[in-house]
């Protein structure tokens, strides 16, 4: 797994079997030659666990069971078994943070949270305090109020975590993207967070912005915790979804195998930015490199979409493992901005169905989705697959390459304005401007992000390629 392309399958939105309007695990099954064909080494599906919803199954209410909606156990077995069949990797994704308030555990084990008896200054990630009153106290809650933080410093819960940990990976799951992990462990005294007196390095909410954070997350024995998490997995492959920037990924990447770069995700598309940001990450061990995902949206709205090539180039040349977000890879559109027909944070509109042919329901269902697909007629795989030309072929091509890089990363010296880089006997260049530029590459690169992007010595505008020695 170690430079692993990862297809991150939202399951809600990924592929209906039932016409119900929402993706689910059969369809997941039926849609794996496209992963296959795609050339991707390992699938990881968002929370497919039973939850109310509050939070899209970030609030899991039996971290042992499949959501009926998606299907059930017999279904993840197989959907395993023939994942493996065609060589790929499956990852769950597991949210040891917090449970749902519709958890038994909350009802039954109540000391198994954490509670106080007045409110402290900590802010939750959407919002406001994470103090919620309940029967005369208040409970934590590091998301929504609906999602109550368990206590990893009583060992009860970490053994109830570790038993979840250990049943997935029994059942033939290989690893885990390990949700919100920097919230894991907090200050055993609940001392209030102090003001900020220095930039965190990654956007925060404006309430969170003004604090140094230094209590309410990442507190300084999170080693001992992640130990436990570490032994209940073996060598099984571990993600950390840690919102911190590298210099400060120890602990996590001591006990997982990855960490998300958030410095890239969060770069504007400017080569100083961008170059800062790889820079910084490839020195710690670790870097996963993702540029978008259900939250913060897809590498098209992120990036423009007339980068979405030329950053799907530079996601899936860096060193380490890249994670995908299922739809970019035909450049996939977004919903309206501050479209919030169900996700209260504004979130909707990243999540929208896998556009699969151009019909109004996209391939995606014969019932109504759940959200309406954004441009099937625009964008779509069955068009994409046929056409040389397409997004989707790009990124196919750029997958199958990643294979022959060797390991060594370097870094190049290049115009402003443009990203270069040495892997091996492959270079790859990215022009993040509007204006054609130099580049030194030659004029018939192995890959470019469009046909003749290189003539005389400049890439143009928007464009990418990648040229062997
Ligand atoms: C992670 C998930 C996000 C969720 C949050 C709380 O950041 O990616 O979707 O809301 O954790 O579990």
């Amino acid at each position: 797994m170690r430079s692993a392309v990862v297809y991150q399958i939202y399951p809600r939105s990924f592929q209906d079997s039932d016409g119900d309007g929402v993706g689910d695990l059969a369809g997941i099954r039926s849609r794996l030659d496209h992963l296959t064909w795609l050339g991707v080494d390992a699938l990881w599906m968002s929370p497919i666990y039973p939850s109310p919803n509050a939070d899209f199954g970030y609030d899991v209410a039996d971290y042992t069971a499949v959501d009926p909606v998606y299907g059930d156990l017999a279904e993840f077995d197989g959907l395993v078994e023939e994942a493996h069949a065609r060589g790929l990797q499956v990852l769950m994704d597991i949210v040891p943070c917090h449970t749902s308030i519709e958890h038994p555990w909350f009802r039954d084990h109540p000391d198994w949270y954490i509670w106080a008896d007045r409110p402290n200054n900590w802010v939750s990630a959407f919002g406001g305090s994470v103090w919620e009153p309940r029967d005369g106290r208040y409970y934590l809650h590091s998301f929504y109020p609906e999602q109550p933080d368990l206590d990893w410093r009583n060992p009860e819960p970490v053994a109830a975590m570790q038993e979840v940990l250990r049943f997935w990976l029994e059942r033939g799951a290989d690893g885990y993207r390990v949700d919100a992990i920097d919230r894991l462990l907090k200050d055993p005294q609940l001392r209030d967070d102090p003001p900020a007196s220095e930039p965190f390095g990654l956007p925060l909410r404006e309430d969170e912005a003004k604090l140094a954070l230094s209590n309410s997350r990442n507190a300084p024995d999170t080693g001992a915790a992640l130990a436990k998490i570490r032994e209940a997995c073996g060598d099984a492959f571990l993600v950390g979804e840690v919102y911190l920037p590298s210099a400060r990924w120890q602990p996590y990447s001591d006990y997982f195998d990855a960490v998300f770069a958030f410095e890239l995700l969060h770069s504007t598309w400017d080569a100083r930015l961008l170059r800062a940001a790889i820079e910084a990450c490839v020195r710690q061990p670790g870097a996963a490199w993702v540029m978008s995902n259900h939250d913060f949206g897809r590498l098209s709205t992120r990036f423009g979409a007339e980068n979405a090539r030329a950053a799907a180039m530079l996601l899936l040349t860096l060193p380490g493992p890249a994670f995908l977000y299922q739809g970019d890879e035909i450049g996939q559109g977004e919903g309206p901005p501050g479209e919030a027909r169900f996700d209260r944070a504004g979130r909707d509109r990243h999540r929208h169905p896998m556009q699969w042919e151009a019909s109004p329901q996209g391939g995606f269902t014969a019932g109504e989705p759940w959200l309406p697909l954004v441009d099937p007629r625009r964008r779509n795989v069955t068009d994409q697959r046929d056409d040389p030309a397409s997004m989707l072929s790009l990124v196919r091509e750029l997958i199958a390459l990643r294979r022959e890089f060797c390991d060594g990363f370097e870094l190049l010296e290049s115009a402003d304005g443009v990203v270069a880089f040495r892997r091996g006997d492959h270079t790859v260049a990215i022009n993040t401007t509007s204006e054609p530029l130099p580049v030194e590459l030659g004029d018939e690169p192995r890959i470019q992000t469009r046909d003749g992007v290189m003539r005389d010595g400049t890439l143009a505008p928007h464009a990418g390629a990648i040229a062997l020695d």
